[in-house]
């Protein structure tokens, strides 16, 4: 049995449509992915939606549509968008979907047996669009400290997940597994907030409908979180009454990629979860920042918004997935404004990479034959290669800003070689030397290809067109910008 490398999004709430913050998170867990497959690492990508809870059910009602509907709807336009953004994911998992419901029906009556799980009452401040309790310290100015709005005081029967009992033993797994949770000044608020005393988390609610009843006492449904959670294994056949023969190819996971405002959700009461099921936790779980607008959170609820379609209507696909990853360090929060996206479209991709590709193509065209060049041995390209390292280290370890610098670093090192040697003079100066300087740049535009290829898979693709072992365009012809500047 060989381990695939399994990468996992969020699911997503299904109470309005996506945004770039959603995509964030889905097109970086697709980069890695990707970056892997190219490595001939079998990488297993999971995404999906989160349908259950007061929220969505409450949004289906102001439509005057029934909840089931109203999500199918919603979680196809994820599907839709992550076509749009060219993302390849091997499973959509939404947390309807029967196996799921039954498989987190399962877990739940296996916790209740083993004593993980009891019934209580519960007293405290909810958050309807958290869907999350809060302590009184926890607010701000009283109120919810992500949406600022005001908490509800509730209080019901419900049954506890015994979270308090696993406090020491996730103190000692964060103590011994540094790298567990990402990047590490994130970790810190984490471990304090452990540290400070865990109290059992409310697993169940009795006054919300739109949700998965619990099996022996259907009067309650089960907390969105903890139904939500589970899709990580259920959705790799993990259900306790018959676990899939193939579970283990896939857990645990390599890595969770989540926002900094679910952190705590994966890094807390996730890894309890599976510590009170015995199974192992996953290898690592990633926090990235927020993408603001005008400095508040990119939301969809308080209209503060940019729709991924609209972007690449007008730039193209791989210029959102450039500028994402290469504006802001992935883990900080960044601010998304039009004015910069262009910005760098016109220099980076446009000027930088767009010109040395044509430049190169159209000089090649016209003074190299019909067979490409088939031999990298050159000074040149080797000081390129050599960087092959550094960037898949970066990618690796998520620092995807740093990878594209590098390989920014080393496009703007060629465009100044070109600048210097003027090629187009050679070609009466020392017309025997051009065939090889030529030779040397298509090998180095071949590498560069398969750098970028994981961010901008569609731009690595009409490169490599350009760069095979014939000409793609016929004498005298000019090759198409592979980003046309914009005004
Ligand atoms: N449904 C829960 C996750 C359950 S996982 C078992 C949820 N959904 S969400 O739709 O609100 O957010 C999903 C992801 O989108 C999170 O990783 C979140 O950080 C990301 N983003 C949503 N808005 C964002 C920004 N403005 N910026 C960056 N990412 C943000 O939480």
């Amino acid at each position: 049995m060989k381990k695939k490398y399994y990468i996992t999004t969020p699911l997503y709430y299904v109470n309005s449509d996506p945004h770039i913050g959603h995509a964030y998170t889905t097109m970086a867990a697709d980069i890695l992915a990707r970056h892997l497959r190219m490595k001939n690492r079998e990488a297993f990508l999971q995404t999906g939606t989160d349908e259950h809870g007061s929220n969505i059910e409450k949004t289906a009602i102001e439509k005057n549509i029934p909840p089931k509907q109203w999500c199918d709807e919603i979680s196809s336009h994820f599907r839709v968008l992550w076509e749009t953004l060219g993302i390849k994911y091997d499973y959509f998992i939404r947390t309807t979907d029967s196996l799921h419901e039954q498989a987190v029906q399962a877990v739940f009556e296996k916790l209740i047996k083993s004593g993980d799980i009891y019934k209580g009452e519960y007293e405290g401040l909810y958050c309807k669009s958290c869907e999350a309790f809060y302590t009184e310290n926890e607010l701000q100015d009283g109120k919810c400290p992500i949406h600022h709005k005001p908490v509800d005081a509730l209080k019901e029967e419900s049954y506890f997940f015994r979270l308090s009992k696993y406090q020491d033993q996730l103190l000692k797994y964060y103590e011994e597994h540094p790298d567990f949770l990402a990047p590490s000044y994130r970790a810190k608020e984490l471990v304090n907030f452990v540290k400070s005393g865990l109290t059992d988390l409310s697993v169940s609610r009795t006054k919300v409908n739109w949700g998965i009843p619990v099996k022996s006492d259907p009067r309650h449904t089960i907390y969105v979180w903890f139904d939500a959670l589970l899709n990580y294994i259920t959705g790799r056949g993990y259900n306790p009454e018959h676990i899939s023969a193939d579970f283990n190819e896939y857990w645990p996971a390599d890595v969770h990629l989540v926002g900094k405002e679910i952190f705590r959700f994966h890094g807390v009461i996730w890894p309890a979860m599976l510590m009170a099921l015995g199974l192992d936790l996953p290898k690592q779980v990633y926090a990235h920042g927020w993408w603001t607008v005008n400095g508040d959170k990119m939301s969809k609820s308080t209209g503060n918004f940019i729709k991924a379609e609209d972007v690449v209507a007008e730039y193209g696909l791989d210029a959102i997935r450039y500028f994402t990853f290469r504006e802001v360090t992935f883990g900080q929060d960044g601010d998304f404004s039009m004015e910069a996206f262009k910005r760098r479209y016109n220099s980076d991709l446009a000027n930088d990479l767009g010109n040395l590709f044509s430049r190169i193509i159209n000089m090649a065209n016209k003074n190299l034959n019909e067979r490409l060049p088939e031999d990298p041995s050159s000074k040149i390209y080797a000081e390129l290669a050599a960087l092959t390292g550094k960037i898949d280290n970066s990618i690796e370890t998520l620092q995807f800003s740093d990878a594209l610098e590098t390989i920014w670093t080393a496009i703007s090192g060629l465009n100044k070689i070109v600048a210097d040697r003027k090629p187009w003079e050679m070609a009466k100066k020392d017309p025997e030397a051009l065939p090889g300087f030529l030779n040397e740049l298509i090998w180095c535009l071949r590498l560069i290809a398969s750098w970028i290829e994981p961010f901008m898979p569609s731009t690595a693709e009409a490169m490599k067109i350009h760069l095979g072992a014939k000409k793609a365009i016929a004498d005298g012809e000019k090759v198409k910008p592979l980003f046309p500047r914009k005004a």
